[in-house]
């Protein structure tokens, strides 16, 4: 029986993974985080496109039949050549998918004035992929970014609830503010677990897309359409953890993302 495989540069989509697994307990699931090699947010595109590639040619290899990029710096910098060069070339009849486009498809339905705001890695917002993927949906949307390269080595740091957190967020949500978005996208697997801090500092009008249930509800609705993916899977709730680091960190911060104890294996790629 085949797995539903779900790839981040490292703790953040272990997020991502509980809300799917939230929504479809019943699948089984291989979870890779990168760490090893993480963070990618500031890496080059050419070298987050090569990790990924590797990422998913273990998944594969290892009985996936799909693939969620959870990581947004990955869906920004490497999805679209993954899906148009590397997949046709190597596994015609596999499926890779990543986050971008889900919170894109839920901010267009949620805006009313057209005025979308995004935070995300330094990565994600270079590729201006986020701006590409709400445009091509509503045209006359305008995407205001910003990067915040200090978000996720607080929330490793375990810091949400802290001062700290507020000034940094605070800072980084000003300009956002001034643009009167009514729609925020947190564009980075870690965001989510900042979404209480966000809310106290943006208020209560601004809608805001946390990536794990809309992530999801989109798995839930695309597998529905693809039955010939869907009867691969396994149904025993199985999650297999692998990490590129076989460190205590993994399983300690990792419990804290996931929401309960984890355990993983080493992975080589
Ligand atoms: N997972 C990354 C993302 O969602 C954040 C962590 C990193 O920079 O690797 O963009």
């Amino acid at each position: 029986m085949k797995y539903i495989g779900v790839f981040d540069s490292g703790f953040g989509g272990l997020t991502i993974l509980r809300g799917i697994k939230k929504k479809m307990p019943y699948y089984n699931y291989i979870y890779l985080g990168d760490n090893a090699r993480a963070p990618y947010g500031s890496r080059s595109p050419d070298l987050v496109f090569e990790f990924t590639r590797q990422a998913v040619d273990f998944l594969f290899k290892n009985k996936c039949e799909i693939v969620i990029l959870a990581c947004n710096t990955a869906s920004s910098e490497a999805l679209r050549k993954i899906q148009q060069e590397y997949l046709p070339q190597n596994y015609p009849d596999k499926k890779v998918l990543g986050v971008l486009i889900p919170a894109s498809e839920e901010a267009v339905v949620k805006t009313i004035n057209k005025r979308i705001g995004v935070i995300a890695t330094e990565g994600t917002v270079k590729s201006r992929a986020f701006v590409r993927e709400i445009k091509k949906l509503e045209p006359e949307a305008k995407v205001f970014q910003v990067a915040c390269p200090l978000l996720v080595p607080l929330v490793e740091a375990g810091k949400q609830n802290s001062k700290l957190a507020d000034l940094m967020l605070g800072d980084y949500l000003k300009p956002l503010l001034k643009k009167r978005i009514d729609v925020l996208i947190l564009g980075c697997t870690h965001y989510g677990l900042l979404e209480k801090k966000i809310r106290q500092i943006i208020g209560p009008k601004i809608k805001i897309i946390s990536e794990a249930p809309v992530v999801a509800d989109k798995l839930k609705d695309y597998l529905k359409r693809h039955k010939d993916i869907e009867e691969k899977i396994g149904r025993d709730g199985k999650i297999i953890f692998y990490s590129t680091d076989l460190s205590d960190k993994f399983q300690k911060l990792g419990s804290k993302f996931f929401g309960q104890k984890i355990k993983n294996y080493i992975a080589h790629l």
